[in-house]
């Protein structure tokens, strides 16, 4: 698949490359940095969103589909690679068309490592080869023992998460969903149950840049989560009459300035991490990349997500996180670094280092 994605590489005129994402997650972020990097841009969004992308000015050109899988069409992709376009994925790429065989269009990343981050179990061997410290998981109702979230196969953290502190509580609340059909009895058997890490959500946005051979730290934010965060408005009484279960659905995010000591765990979790990706994914690690984790009261880092893309989490970032800002002196943000990493890579001849 490389091979092929490198071929069509070779016929694209590098002096004149576009930049083009989905319309949607962190389009804006994307769109505008590929600007101030000098890249003509192309926003691939449906009607109804292109009135924003519009609005913010970031898109040169728009592609019109109907649907974001509209993507995977021989001749929308025959339109892009005449253009030169590199596109730059981001979660809409996972959520919305999964299926990367089809796209054949060169990746700023490393499309093989976002395979392995759809997948839970393939996403646990990565980290645990890393050796990062992650929660616990429990392969057994039985074995729980303390606070646990349940995960179920498919399931994203906006719905069908749910918190336990035993094996009855996880059978008495699984049998309700099974018989409300939200999951299958399949499903149940499946369930990653996940020692539940009490403390504060950390999400590092790291980008690991071929050019320079180096780690860098771009930003740093939290989540705002519905109901997660609303469950501190509601008093613990009106909680139990009113059985409200937290759901995850990211509504927003802030940014975060770490205690500086805790720095180190993140830095050492982020080298493990992509030496590791070298060894199951080849080339590895390329650009932006996330790691989500719970810093518990002992300030103690713990794993429980990786991402191997750019985040929106990262729009917290523009034009310049504290971090970004102490390493380059100027204002660079995610989208403006990816731009940047390509600008170079062009300069030095080395582009197909960054594309897959
Ligand atoms: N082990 C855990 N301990 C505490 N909170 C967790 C844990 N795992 C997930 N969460 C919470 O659930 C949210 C969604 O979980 P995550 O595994 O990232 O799923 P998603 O696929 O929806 O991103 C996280 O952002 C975090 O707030
Ligand atoms: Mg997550």
């Amino acid at each position: 698949m490389r091979e092929k994605i490198l071929r069509i590489l070779e016929d694209y005129d590098t002096q004149d490359l576009h930049i083009g994402t989905i319309g949607s997650h962190s389009a804006l972020n994307i769109l505008r940095g590929a600007k101030d990097e000098g890249f003509k841009t192309i926003c691939i969004c449906r009607e109804r969103e292109k009135a924003v992308y519009e609005n913010f000015g970031v898109a040169d050109e728009f592609l019109i589909v109907n649907d974001y899988t509209d993507l995977l069409d021989d001749k929308l992709q025959e339109e892009l690679r005449e253009k030169s376009t590199i596109l730059i994925p981001h979660g809409s790429f996972n959520a919305y068309i999964g299926k990367f065989d089809d796209l054949l269009l060169p990746i700023f990343g490393n499309r093989e490592l976002m395979v392995w981050e759809t997948d839970r179990e393939k996403q646990r061997e990565w980290l645990e080869r890393a050796g990062v410290r992650m929660p616990r998981r429990y392969d057994r109702p039985e074995d729980i023992e303390g606070l646990t979230i349940v995960k179920y196969p498919g399931a994203k953290g906006g719905k069908g998460y749910f918190i336990v502190s035993d094996a009855s509580e996880f059978y008495e609340v699984s049998e309700s969903m099974v018989k409300s059909g939200l999951i299958s009895r399949e499903d149940v058997k499946n369930a990653e149950l996940q020692q539940y890490i009490l403390g504060t959500n950390i999400y590092f946005s790291f980008f690991y840049s071929p050019v320079y051979g180096r780690i860098e730290l771009i930003a740093i934010d939290r989540r705002y989560e519905s109901t997660a965060d609303a469950l501190g408005k509601v008093p613990a009484k009106e909680q139990l009459k009113a059985d409200i279960n937290p759901t995850y659905t990211v509504i927003g995010n802030f940014p975060v300035v770490l205690r500086e000591s805790l720095l180190v765990q993140a830095f050492e979790a982020a080298n493990s991490i992509v030496e590791v990706s070298k060894e199951i994914a080849y080339p590895g690690m390329v650009g932006a990349f996330c790691i989500e984790s719970i810093f518990d009261e002992n300030a103690t880092m713990y794993v429980f997500e990786i991402s191997a893309r750019i985040v929106a989490g990262t729009n917290v970032g523009i034009p310049s996180s504290p971090y970004s800002y102490i390493l380059f002196g100027e204002n660079i943000y995610m989208g403006r670094r990816i731009a940047r990493e390509v600008r170079v890579a062009v300069e030095k001849g080395m582009l197909e280092e960054l594309i897959y």
